[in-house]
């Protein structure tokens, strides 16, 4: 009864909740294998055996998700009634879709009627399924963007690289979300040592595959360090000249952030003009300084010309001291720290060696370790999840907005009986 347009879905999704219940084997295993889609990689997708009545018992006790779809064998007068019980137990501005068995016309138009978004009849193999919660999803959410993160250290050395990494296993071990590392510093890049593999590309390869728009080319040139962490494997470049021009690099994160929700940037030794580039375009600049003079001189800097950058505007600006103790009496206070630089202090991460110098020649990611986790936890997460979080929280911003519309229309014209 659907007709979508693969099109117009061919976009990551926006952050959302859908659960499925049905008793159908092929339609469990066609939505199980929807995880392998990368559009979905912001989805929670809850796959169920079970029907109309087992999704009424789940949302009696949990709270139900953004999209509902239930396949139902039963086409007879109780539907209603099994429909009308489960959407007195959904939260405000959830929709539902039925599979059903018949091609029947008179049965789409009242399930229709009764808020349903959508009816489709079986076989739903992975693709029709992907795009029709794709359809819904967009339609009811609307398309939120993936966020750029951008690691700028105020000096060589400062641990630029080791807290880029920190942040990305963070971000994507704890808070889930589907996460790619650039490394702009070309033959720099030192996070194949961090990350455990070889650089098998350069930088200036994966910027031309983008201006190709060359996708399979890119994706061989990833690393994948989990199922929701990737980084670009690149290191390959010469290191004594710059091939790569700020154009090419937005290219390469325009195409990257079609597909991956959070893509971080590690600026440490990258040309100027590519940090420039990327500074501009971030959603969050971190700059990494050390508590000492010369790093903090060059922050306050820095920080400024960040601003300019960005418009004069200080939003989404954060400041990180980065190796707190290592040389305890030539080291700034933090509230002097917060005096001279005119500005917060977004967090204070301590010097161990232990933590970082092991994670790093072991190529093991930092949160493996109990105190990496909480400098992780405490220290990097709190700063990047308000990019990160003030997109969810936008998302459900945009979906009270469109109860009234038709597809949150499900509750509320049962409630309104
Ligand atoms: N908080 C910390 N405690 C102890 N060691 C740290 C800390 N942060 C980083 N390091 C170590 O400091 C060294 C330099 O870090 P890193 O390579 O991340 O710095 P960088 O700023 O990216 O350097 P570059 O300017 O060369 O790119 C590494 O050996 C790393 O393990
Ligand atoms: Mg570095």
């Amino acid at each position: 009864m659907s007709e979508t347009s693969g099109q117009a879905t061919e976009i990551l999704l926006p952050s959302s909740t859908v659960a499925l219940f049905s008793r159908d084997q092929e339609t469990l295993v066609a939505a199980r294998d929807i995880e392998n889609d990368w559009r979905f990689a912001r989805v929670k997708l809850h796959v169920e055996e079970g029907d109309v009545l087992t999704a009424t018992e789940a949302y009696k006790e949990i709270s139900s998700p953004e999209l509902i779809i239930i396949q139902t064998e039963m086409i007879d007068d109780s539907l209603a009634g099994q429909l009308e019980d489960l959407a007195e137990h959904c939260d405000e501005g959830t929709s539902a879709i039925v599979i059903g068995p018949d091609n029947d016309v008179s049965l789409y138009r009242n399930l229709i009627d009764m808020g349903v978004s959508d009816y489709i009849v079986k076989p739903v193999d992975t693709q029709i399924m992907a795009d029709i919660i794709a359809k819904t999803m967009i339609e009811k959410i609307g398309v939120t963007g993936s966020r750029l993160i951008a690691f700028l250290g105020a000096k060589g050395g400062v641990g630029t690289s080791s807290l880029v990494q920190a942040a990305a296993w963070g971000i994507s071990d704890i808070m889930e979300q589907k996460t790619i590392i650039i490394d702009v510093g070309g033959g720099w890049s030192t996070l194949g040592v961090g990350m455990g593999f070889e650089p098998s590309t350069t930088l200036r390869e994966a910027v031309l595959a983008a201006e190709n728009n060359d996708e399979d080319n890119l994706k061989r040139m990833l690393f994948d360090a989990s199922d929701k962490l990737c980084v670009l494997a690149s290191g390959g470049d010469v290191m004594l000249e710059s091939s790569v021009t700020s154009d090419q690099i937005e290219c390469l994160i325009d195409m990257l952030m079609v597909k991956y929700p959070v893509v971080i940037a590690d600026l440490s030794h990258a040309p100027p003009e590519l940090e420039k580039a990327v500074v501009t375009r971030a959603n969050q600049v971190i700059v990494v300084s050390t508590p000492t003079l010369p790093s903090l001189r060059l922050s306050r800097s820095l920080i400024q010309e960040v601003k300019d950058i960005r418009g004069g505007n200080d939003d989404g600006i954060e400041m990180v001291v980065n190796m707190q103790g290592l040389a305890e009496v030539s080291e700034v206070e933090k509230s002097d720290i917060e005096i001279a630089m005119d500005r917060e202090v977004s967090t204070i991460i301590p010097f161990a060696a232990s933590v970082f110098i092991d994670a790093e020649n072991k190529g093991k990611k930092l949160i493996g370790d109990k105190e990496g986790e909480k400098i992780v936890k405490t220290a990097l997460l709190p700063i990047v999840s308000k990019v990160i979080d003030g997109e969810v929280l936008k998302s459900g911003e945009d979906s009270d907005d469109e109860e009234s519309g038709i597809l949150g229309g499900f509750l509320n014209k049962f409630k309104a009986k």
